[in-house]
């Protein structure tokens, strides 16, 4: 496989668009090439066995493209097939993303944290196992439905949905974890409903230095030239990719806010 190849970036959705937008900010020569699986979505409230069959089928799209390496930018998907598909393609970079439990627990100052992902995420065993050793004080929120607001781009539905979660989370928060690259596109929305004390927390920068990390051990850096990014949809792209695109424009202003903080 050649530093020329490009890299392949999955989600059910647009969801992983906002991965996209860190993985481009971190490594910007590098080609991208993102696979929205719109015809499946929504992977989080699947059968397990289903999902797999949507990821088998994602890959087999992506490696026919001639990727150097896949990042699974959803973690329904990466706690389904990561290790499955890893065990089977065991020289292939697959990096994946989990809710950032680990740096919500190191910042956590005695309170809870509040753990948002989909049904399937947190009913699968990598959570568990993520739980068990940075779990304290962390609440599992299943947000059935959640991410079909956001492929809406329902504004008024998503502040509703997250109004109800937290007024049954009750009293304040030491951290919000957004476990579903979905949820990152309400980070702004949900930034205005949380006390300033409440961290907000997302995978997508750790992801996007684990692909830097991968690639330099492998030598599949790009390290001229520009970079890309062609979007693909396994749906109707009349619909999905307009979409895609304005939520690439999102995720780039998330990525690297213009004030400058992270
Ligand atoms: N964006 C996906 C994730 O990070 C899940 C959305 C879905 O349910 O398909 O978990």
């Amino acid at each position: 496989m050649l530093a020329e190849n490009p890299v392949g970036v999955f989600d059910s959705g647009v969801g992983g668009i906002s991965t996209l937008g860190a993985l481009e900010a971190e490594l910007p020569r590098e080609r991208f090439i993102y696979y929205g699986d719109t015809l499946n979505a929504p992977y989080g409230t699947k059968p397990e066995a289903e999902v797999l069959r949507c990821v088998r089928d994602v890959f087999g799209a992506l490696r026919g493209q001639q990727v150097k390496a896949v990042v699974i930018a959803c973690n329904t998907a990466t706690a389904v097939a990561a290790a499955t598909l890893r065990a089977e393609m065991p020289d292939f970079p697959i990096i994946g993303i989990e809710p950032a439990l680990k740096p919500a627990a190191l910042m956590r100052h005695g309170g809870r944290i509040a753990v948002l992902a989909t049904p399937l995420t947190l009913r699968l065993e990598k959570f568990h196992r993520l739980m068990a050793r940075w779990g304290e004080g962390a609440v599992p929120v299943p947000c059935p439905g959640l991410m079909e607001l956001v492929e809406a781009r329902d504004e008024a539905g998503a502040q509703a949905y997250l109004q109800r979660v937290l007024t049954e989370l009750g009293s304040p928060l030491d951290a919000v974890v957004l476990g579903c690259t979905h949820y990152v596109f309400l980070r702004p929305m949900l930034r205005e409903m949380l006390p300033l004390g409440t961290a907000i927390l997302d995978g997508n920068a750790g992801t996007a230095r684990q692909l830097r990390r991968v690639l330099e051990e492998r030598r599949l850096l790009r390290e001229a030239g520009e970079g890309s990014i062609v979007l693909e949809t396994s749906g109707d792209p009349a619909g999905a990719l307009p979409l895609m695109e304005t939520l690439l424009e999102r995720a780039r202003a998330i990525a690297r806010p213009a004030d400058g903080t992270a």
